[in-house]
């Protein structure tokens, strides 16, 4: 829960700055980013998560640089899933031995960049690891298994079920795990990752009982393995409630993974999602038969949204006590799918107010885009009181 956003008075204060003072300098639309934040979630993994297994972020959820170095500056690694995302690992100051590599489909010259700076690789497919080969012997590696568990998450965010594109079905992982052997690599980590925005242990129970039955039945085929990379997904509450209970997770893995084995977590929206707030502003409202709220910021530049039906709790950024109204809040987006919230009961803002959408730091500015040509949005960290921009506005 991001307890730095609160209302001082009628007005909303991010880290105790009102929000309108931050959207009066920088413009709008804006992405504006809590530091406390994103220490406060990080602290969280590091006193449960971190005290069993090393965290590496997973740099997709959010790419900016200086958010990356404040993250690795915590010591930190990074999971990363392109040349780009590893780039921008190593420019943020992350060791490369801190990095994995993961993907469905990394590229020879993907392959070749990780290989050549020693960043650990985690394989899909048995004919990535046949390429890897090609490049490299001697090269210990993991091998991402498809436990084929249903996180009980949205669809498009569910990875680790037979239908999903992700990793080896777990009956075919002994025969990639010999293969990799015979061919010369070292495979010694089960890697799984089972969807995002998990909000039980249910799934990760599930799912380590099959990893570790696979372990057992590697070891006793003579592959040690040594390592379990459990991959990122928990889950952050959008409606204001309790997060994914790190704690539980931590305790099962504590009560049921060997003695001498390493973890791994690669967790993502956890660190980020609560530290973003986007702050746009009101053009138009339309009263016909449905009220519409028509926003500056778009769908291209948070998708989650249209592309999840994801809920982000809105909010006037200068209360006001009038009569509430049923509305929709849209953007400028030519698609019926640029809706941010429908029948939401609010004060119907006035034409110029700006609003705020609540947990945007995950999967916002990372998953935008210039549809309809617009410009990027810029993004404002605030840290120590103070606001620094750490994005400009695009062209
Ligand atoms: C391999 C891998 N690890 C970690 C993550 C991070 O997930 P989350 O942000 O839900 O923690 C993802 C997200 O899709 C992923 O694909």
């Amino acid at each position: 829960m991001n307890n730095d956003l609160i209302y001082q008075g009628s007005d909303l204060m991010l880290d105790r700055l009102p929000l309108a003072a931050i959207a009066k300098e920088y413009g709008t639309p804006v992405y504006v980013y809590s530091a406390s934040s994103i220490r406060g979630q990080a602290d969280r993994l590091m006193q449960s998560l971190g005290t069993i297994g090393s965290l590496r972020y997973a740099v997709k959820a959010n790419a900016n640089p200086a958010l990356l170095a404040l993250v690795f500056g915590m010591g930190i690694g990074a999971d990363s899933v392109s040349r780009g995302e590893m780039q921008a690992a190593l420019g943020a100051g992350c060791p490369a031995d801190r990095i994995v590599f993961s993907g469905v489909g990394k590229t020879q010259e993907e392959l070749a960049f990780a290989l050549d700076r020693g960043i650990f690789i985690n394989a899909e497919s048995e004919e990535e690891l046949a390429a890897i080969a090609r490049l490299q012997t001697g090269v210990h590696v993991g091998i991402r298994i498809n436990p084929c568990v249903d996180a009980h998450t949205h669809q498009y965010m569910t990875t680790g079920m037979a239908e999903n594109k992700f990793g080896i079905p777990i009956d075919f992982a002994p025969r990639a795990f010999r293969e990799a052997m015979d061919k010369g690599l070292v495979p010694d980590t089960i890697s799984c990752h089972i969807g995002s925005q998990i909000t039980s242990v249910e799934p990760y129970r599930k799912s380590l009982a099959r990893l570790l039955e696979l372990r057992d039945s590697l070891m006793s085929d003579g592959i040690p393995v040594s390592a379990l990379d459990m991959g990122g997904g928990f889950g952050i509450n959008y409606e204001g409630g309790a997060d994914f209970a790190v704690e539980d997770l931590q305790a099962l893995l504590h009560r049921d993974v060997p003695q001498g084995m390493k973890l791994s977590f690669e967790p993502g929206r956890y660190i980020m999602g609560h530290a973003g707030t986007l702050v746009t502003r009101v053009l138009y409202r339309k009263r016909y038969a449905r009220t519409f709220v028509v926003v500056d910021v778009g769908m291209n530049d948070l998708i989650r949204p249209a592309l999840y039906q994801a809920h982000h709790a809105i909010l006037p950024v200068t209360r006001r006590d009038s009569e509430l109204v049923t509305c929709d809040i849209v953007g400028p987006v030519c698609e019926s799918a640029d809706c941010f919230a429908r029948d939401v009961s609010m004060p119907l803002p006035d034409q110029g107010d700006l609003l705020a959408i609540r947990d945007t730091g995950a999967y916002g500015w990372s998953m935008s885009s210039t549809y309809n040509s617009r410009p990027l949005l810029p993004e404002v960290l605030i840290e120590d009181g103070e606001p620094v921009l750490i994005r400009e506005r695009g062209l």
